[in-house]
């Protein structure tokens, strides 16, 4: 048996962040483990212990996420690892146990994370909630579907400008969309603005776009040079592309296209709505390739029910099933935006973790009923959830936490 408890000190922290660590190239420096404490409090970081020594550790980011039409407290879970030398024998389940019973216990309705493997989380009630890819836009083939007068004008800042000016066009962006997490200044700068040593080859840029003398998009981004029998070869690099207007976002995607010498726009973490796909005339030469992006676990049904905005329909009863979570089991009745307990007959049976895939609008009921991971009880339950719970724009989620 493991023993699993919040880490109680820095040291801790760091051993039990060693857990994951041991699989990176290079291990974590003692410079990355200061900025990781200041972003992932110590008491946040479970470990596991095997007669006093960690050998597993399971953190979480404390945030918020935009759901559809609202944003919740969510638990990012992070630095999930066990040790090579006590793997498959139920650390990272007691560890996903305890971490569970915390976030329920501090009132965070969702937690969210990005997983190394598929095949990971769905048995601690993970759904599949949201879709991403990387686009790779050939100057050749760069142009866009229509004319376009781009608006604004761009302009290099400097990290300390981008502190100020990149956030507020970020939390707009972030009104509009679900999947995106709130960012504290510690985390622009830890994870967003600072130069680092490793990228002092390609250095990140920071532009701005300022329309009406008000900064309306922004781009982070770094070039790696690149001649190649006397052409241009080079490649940029998109960290992330940010507008708060569609005039804003448009302009900043053109900008970024336009830079000479480019041979390529590698996007990656774009979702499948994303505004390149209709503003380029050959989206098609742009490989998109999908893959999963967040999985979200539902751990407060009736706080995280009731915590997002839905479309047009009348009440729907759901039967639930959590393995692990044992205050989910049971009926909810979601009725104008409420989410309660009730004793109605069900319209619709599922697990935890198919709700989940269904929370931020991405994945349809009727995709859930195909493959079996739902029972539609009531006839036109499955079209009335969808009515419901579909939501546009799609989740994204700009950044691997
Ligand atoms: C993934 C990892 C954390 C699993 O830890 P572990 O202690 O071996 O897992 P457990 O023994 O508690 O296994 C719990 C369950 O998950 C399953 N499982 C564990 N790792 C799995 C994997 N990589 N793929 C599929 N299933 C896995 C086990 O089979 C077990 O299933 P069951 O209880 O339903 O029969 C560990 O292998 C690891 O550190 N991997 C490298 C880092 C990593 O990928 N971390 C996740 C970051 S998102």
């Amino acid at each position: 048996m493991f023993d699993v408890r919040p880490c109680a000190d820095q040291e801790e922290f760091s051993r039990a962040v060693g857990a994951i660590g041991q699989y990176f190239n290079p291990p974590p420096s003692e410079e990355f483990l200061v900025d990781f404490n200041r972003v992932l409090p110590h008491e946040r970081m479970h470990a596991g212990f095997e007669n006093g020594v960690i050998v597993g550790g399971a953190g979480v980011f404390p945030f918020e996420l935009s759901v559809p039409g609202g944003s919740l407290p969510c638990a990012g879970v992070t630095a999930v690892g066990v040790q090579p030398t006590h793997r498959r024998r139920g650390v990272l389940r007691a560890m996903m146990d305890a971490q569970l019973r915390d976030v329920h216990e501090r009132g965070e309705p969702i937690a969210a994370l990005w997983a190394s493997e598929e095949t990971i989380y769905g048995r601690f009630g993970y759904g599949l909630a949201s879709w991403a890819g990387e686009l790779k836009v050939s100057h050749e083939w760069d142009a866009f579907a229509e004319p376009l007068e781009p608006a604004g004008t761009a302009r290099f800042v400097t990290a300390e400008e981008a502190r100020e000016l990149f956030p507020p066009v970020y939390e707009r962006a972030r009104q509009q969309r679900p999947g995106m997490l709130s960012r504290s200044k510690e985390w622009w700068e830890i994870r967003h603005l600072r130069h680092r040593d490793d990228e002092q080859n390609a250095p990140r840029r920071f532009i701005a776009l300022d329309v009406d003398g008000e900064t309306q998009a922004y781009a982070i981004y770094r070039t790696f040079f690149a001649f190649e029998g006397g052409l241009p070869g080079s490649r940029l690099v998109v960290r992330e592309a940010v507008g708060a207007t569609p005039e804003a976002t448009a302009a900043i995607w053109r900008f970024l296209l336009d830079i000479d010498w480019m041979a390529v726009a590698e996007v990656p973490l774009a979702p499948p709505d994303h505004p390149l796909f209709l503003l380029l005339a050959l989206p098609r030469r742009a490989g998109y390739r999908m893959h999963d992006s967040l999985w979200v676990r539902i751990v407060d049904i009736p706080a995280a029910l009731s915590g997002r905005a839905y479309g047009e329909g009348g009440p729907l009863v759901f039967e639930v099933r959590d393995a692990i979570c044992e205050w989910n089991e049971g009926r909810w009745k979601l009725e104008d935006g409420v989410c309660e307990r009730t004793d109605a007959a069900p319209d619709l049976a599922l697990d935890v973790s198919a709700l989940g895939s269904a929370y931020l609008g991405a994945v349809s009921f009727t995709q859930l009923r195909e493959v079996l991971r739902l029972e539609e009880l009531r006839g036109g339950a499955v079209a009335r959830a969808d009515a419901l719970f579909s939501w546009r724009p799609l989740p994204w989620c700009p950044e691997i936490f």
